[in-house]
């Protein structure tokens, strides 16, 4: 069994927040109980995997180890019960691909696989170039010092993402505000309330109200989109069918929430966090400024670096062994993707941020039939905002003390301040 403080932290947004805490605590933990059971108070306890060779295994195996059967994030046992109080029995209050299994989630997946891939993406690389280009003119204009993450991290990704689902720019504002809300429950600065929330029936009765207002707008986008198909991703989903019929009213209003959350928030967390890294590391930025065949690698590593989805939940469907350990059916295992990233049989220095690591196997996009959908996306939008950036900035410094964000699912940093001289 892991120590109570070990447990408690590895759960605790503000752990995340600090950053030291939450890597010293997987360090100890790949170290003396590299897979072992948790219970973090007001939790059931669940198996924390640590080490990026038992990550994969648990997700090689999508059907002894399932996603939808219990919550697919580490939710407390009070949390658990609201949830299904307020869905009639389901621990999930969205049904995207994430909460799916076989073979339901191979037909989900199957309907818009093609539309992520680099082939198909590959036309959208001019629009996003004028994208990326007119967020590179603005940091330009700001006069050499800005909140990176505020002020072009959080917004690019945010436009992209938007822009190939259908979303007007008009509306992008309240898209970001609604996912910050999705994702930062537990940040004072970010969440539905606006403070600390003490009470878990507070917590999620705003997760819900969140979910509400992504369900209502993306209904009228549905019906819109049904009357008069488009090129987007939205016209996809909306006129998608799963063995001839249309998708279910859940799974399609989940199928835009994932994809106008997810599509977003991960990328805008390594975009500002590779910033930070390039800060910090001034031998590194020169590195990079002077090859930029480099940014395919610095790339890899900043988004190693941030791994910005913490973790995921699976549960056994059967009795099995992982790691010599005997685990029973229904149990619940926790998937550290940071953990993984920095496991030292894996990445020499894993704390140390080299830009020309090789190989860099890093398991931030997950692994298996789940692996992330839009990864293609998020590596193309990602290498063309550095290609667009690099060339015209000159030196870059901190001026101020960056923050991250109280979470423990998907989260980055919430602000980046810098200094720096562009042309
Ligand atoms: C740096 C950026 C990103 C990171 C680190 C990331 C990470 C992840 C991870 C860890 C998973 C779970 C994988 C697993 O269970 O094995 C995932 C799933 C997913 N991601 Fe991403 N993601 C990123 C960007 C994006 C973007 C741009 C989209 C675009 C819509 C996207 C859409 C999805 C979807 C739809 C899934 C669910 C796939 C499934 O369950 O089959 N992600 N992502």
């Amino acid at each position: 069994m892991i120590p109570q403080d070990v447990a408690d932290t590895i759960v605790d947004p503000r752990a995340y927040a600090d950053g030291k805490r939450v890597d010293d605590a997987f360090a100890w933990l790949r170290k003396q109980a590299p897979f072992d059971v948790a219970q973090p108070e007001g939790f059931d306890p669940f198996w924390v995997v640590t080490r990026h060779a038992d990550i994969l295994e648990v997700e090689r195996q999508n059907e002894l180890f399932h996603n939808g059967d219990r919550a697919t994030i580490v939710t407390t046992i009070e949390g658990d019960r609201k949830v299904r109080a307020m869905t009639g029995g389901s621990p999930h209050l969205v049904r995207s691909l994430v909460q799916m299994d076989n073979p339901d989630h191979h037909a989900y997946r199957r309907l818009t696989q093609a539309w992520f891939m680099p082939q198909n993406l590959r036309p959208l690389e001019a629009r996003i170039r004028k994208i990326a280009r007119g967020f590179v003119d603005r940091m330009a204009s700001l006069g050499g010092a800005c909140d990176f993450a505020r002020d072009v991290a959080f917004l690019y990704p945010l436009h992209v993402i938007m822009e190939v689902l259908g979303v007007p720019e008009i509306d992008e504002p309240r898209m970001l505000k609604l996912t910050q809300e999705l994702f930062g429950g537990a940040d004072p600065d970010l969440n539905r309330s606006g403070g600390a929330v003490q009470d878990v029936d507070q917590g999620i009765a705003d997760l819900q109200a969140t979910v509400m207002d992504f369900m209502t707008y993306f209904n009228a986008m549905t019906e819109d989109r049904r009357r008069n198909p488009r090129k987007d991703l939205a016209s996809v989903i909306a006129n998608g069918q799963i063995d001839g019929k249309p998708l279910g009213h859940l799974e399609a209003m989940s199928y835009y929430i994932i994809a106008a959350t997810a599509g977003h928030d991960t990328t805008s967390n390594t975009t500002a966090g590779g910033l930070w890294a390039l800060a910090e590391n001034p031998e590194q930025f020169a590195k990079l400024k002077a090859d930029p065949s480099l940014i395919p690698s610095f790339l890899d590593e900043s988004i190693r670096w941030v791994t910005p989805v913490k973790h995921f939940m699976r549960t056994a469907t059967a009795d099995a062994e992982v790691a010599g350990r005997k685990i029973s059916k229904g149990d619940w295992l926790f998937l550290s993707y940071p953990s993984g990233n920095r496991d030292e049989a894996v990445f020499e220095a894993p704390f140390r941020f080299d830009i020309e690591r090789s190989p860099n196997k890093h398991v931030a996009f997950g692994y298996g039939a789940h692996v992330c959908l839009g990864q293609h996306l998020a590596r193309m939008e990602m290498r063309i905002l550095w290609e667009e950036l690099l060339p015209r900035l000159e030196a870059v410094a901190l001026n101020g003390e960056p923050k991250l964000t109280s979470a423990n699912f998907v989260c980055g940093p919430k602000t980046v301040p810098i200094s720096y001289t562009m042309h």
